[in-house]
Order: C-alpha cells, then structure tokens, then sequence
C-alpha cells in the first residue's frame, strides 16, 4: 500500500467527510483499475492502442467497419472483454460504506455498472451505460448480463482478417448493436460529440452545487462538461479532495490508488459514528 500524501493531509479529509451531510462521490476510470478495466489515458490506456480521432465517435466507428472491420472488432473486444469478468473492488465497496454514514451520490463517467454492483444506490452514470441497450430514440430495451457480454466478447475475439469480418463482426455484437422492426439498438454509452446523459447529467449538477464535500476519485479531469464538477462545487461553498496515484493540481491530493486510500479514509472519518452506535 502507497501513499504520497501527508498525516495532515488524511485527517483534513477525514474531518471534512465527518462534518458533511451531503457528499458527492465524482469517479472515472481510476476507481475500476483495480477491477481490471485499464483507464483510457495512463500508459496502458484504451486511447494509447486505440486513438480517439477515430475511436470515441460514431463517425470514425462507422468509417473503421467498413475500412478495418479487424481492427474495429479489437477495439469493442478491448472495451467489453474486460466488463464480463470485472468485479467491485475496495474503492467501490468503501463508496457503499460511505454511504450507510451520509447522504451519498455518486456521479459516475464509468459505463461498467460497477458502482451498482458494490451496492450503491444513487449513482448518476453521466456517460451512460454499456450494458444498458437502448433505441436510437433513447427507449430503453434492456440490459445485458455479464454472461452475455462475455459471449460477445468471446465471439469478437475471433474474429481474424478473413473475408466476411466485418458480417462475422456485426452478428457477434449484435445483442448490443443491430436493427430490427423496432428500429436500430446500440450500447447507452455517450460518444465524443453526445450530449450527456439525462436526468444523470442535470442531477449531476444539482448534486455538485448543494453538496458539503465533493470526492473527485481515478479522474485526470480532461473531459467537459464532466470535469467542471469539482469547480462547481467549490463555488459553492463544498471542500473538494482529490484521489489518485498522480498529483494533478490545486486542493487537497491523497495520492493513491483508490483502493488503498478509500477504505481507511472512511473508516478514519466514521469508526467513531460505529463507536457510538454500539
Ligand atoms: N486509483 C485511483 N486513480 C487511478 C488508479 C487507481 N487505482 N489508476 C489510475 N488512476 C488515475 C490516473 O492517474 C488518471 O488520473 O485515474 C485517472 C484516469 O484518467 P482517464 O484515463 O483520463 O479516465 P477518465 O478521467 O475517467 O476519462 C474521462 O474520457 O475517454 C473519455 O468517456 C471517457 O469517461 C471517460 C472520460
């Protein structure tokens, strides 16, 4: 267990999680690392092997099907194999404790339903979701199971350059990906150019102006609207820790992973709450 943060530092944010009512929990890809989803931009990051000009919108997905349906099927292979297997870890499941102490939402970028599967019952995936499917009209279809997504992500994984790839590609995705008499159904994930998620994106917000502390967790804070969150909250009036292995600007920083830092963080800030409840 690393850390690369001061006592002082750890107890400020104890205290501040101990004297707040109302705590937004802002996580990105750093919080499922350790659940073995890679992150989208450290070294080993999606977007290192797969560039986003062409991968995180439509446009260059469609152009990628019918120029590399290959290199295409590696991509959604590289996105969902993980997804299948991937369980809550330590990060997730302190958020759920957190939760039984104070008013908690999450506002999540992850689209891994992995918030939910910890336990935690307000969470605003303001990204959406990959195992939501839902109509081009936005209607709601259903949701894949992990098993399901293991299927696919199997069947994607042989997919080689052979003639008929890009048909052998679309029948493995397509309880994902497809058309019928319904209309056309896809992942309710928000793509580079999407607006956000809605009512996610608005209780999001909500959330941020009326919380007391706001915990940003695994995000390098690139991405907008998403990223204004934290300064939104500060704005009004909410203190705002920071949690991640790699310092990244003004505030109070725990450097760490989230799964080191999380659940003795909460238990500092809360053993006494358990102390005087027994
Ligand atoms: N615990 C906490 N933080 C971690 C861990 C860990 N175990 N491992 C890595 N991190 C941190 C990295 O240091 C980095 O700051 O998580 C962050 C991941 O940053 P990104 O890869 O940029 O992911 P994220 O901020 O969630 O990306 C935002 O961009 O690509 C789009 O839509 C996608 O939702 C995503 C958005």
């Amino acid at each position: 267990m690393t850390y690369n943060h001061s006592h002082e530092a750890f107890s400020q944010a104890a205290r501040w999680l101990q004297s707040s009512q109302r705590i937004v929990a802002f996580t990105g890809a750093g919080i499922s690392a350790e659940s073995g989803i890679p992150t989208f931009r450290d070294s080993d990051g999606f977007w290192r092997e797969f560039p986003p000009e062409q991968f995180a919108h439509w446009r260059g997905l469609i152009r990628t099907a019918f120029t590399d349906p290959v290199r295409l099927a590696a991509f959604v292979h590289a996105v969902i194999e993980p997804l299948g297997t991937a369980k809550p870890n330590a990060g997730h499941q302190a958020l759920r404790v957190l939760e039984q102490h104070r008013k908690l939402i999450v506002v999540t970028q992850n689209i891994d339903g992995l918030h939910q599967a910890a336990g935690n019952e307000c969470v605003q995936e303001i990204h959406g979701s990959l195992t939501e499917i839902a109509l081009l009209s936005g209607k709601r279809q259903r949701t894949l199971a992990a098993a399901q997504v293991s299927q696919i992500a199997a069947r994607l994984g042989h997919i080689k350059r052979r003639p008929l790839a890009l048909v052998r590609m679309l029948f493995a995705i397509r309880p994902m990906l497809g058309a019928g008499l319904r209309g056309v159904w896809r992942p309710n994930v928000i793509l580079f150019g999407e607006g956000l998620a809605e009512p996610a994106w608005s209780n999001a917000v909500t959330a941020a102006e009326n919380c007391d502390c706001l915990l940003t967790i695994g995000t390098s804070g690139m991405v907008y609207p998403a990223a204004m969150l934290p300064a939104k909250a500060a704005a009004s009036g909410a203190k705002v820790i920071h949690i991640d292995p790699t310092e990244g600007g003004t505030g109070l920083w725990l450097c760490g992973k989230a799964g080191d830092v999380l659940p003795p963080l909460i238990r500092a800030a809360f053993d006494d709450d358990m102390k005087g409840a027994n």
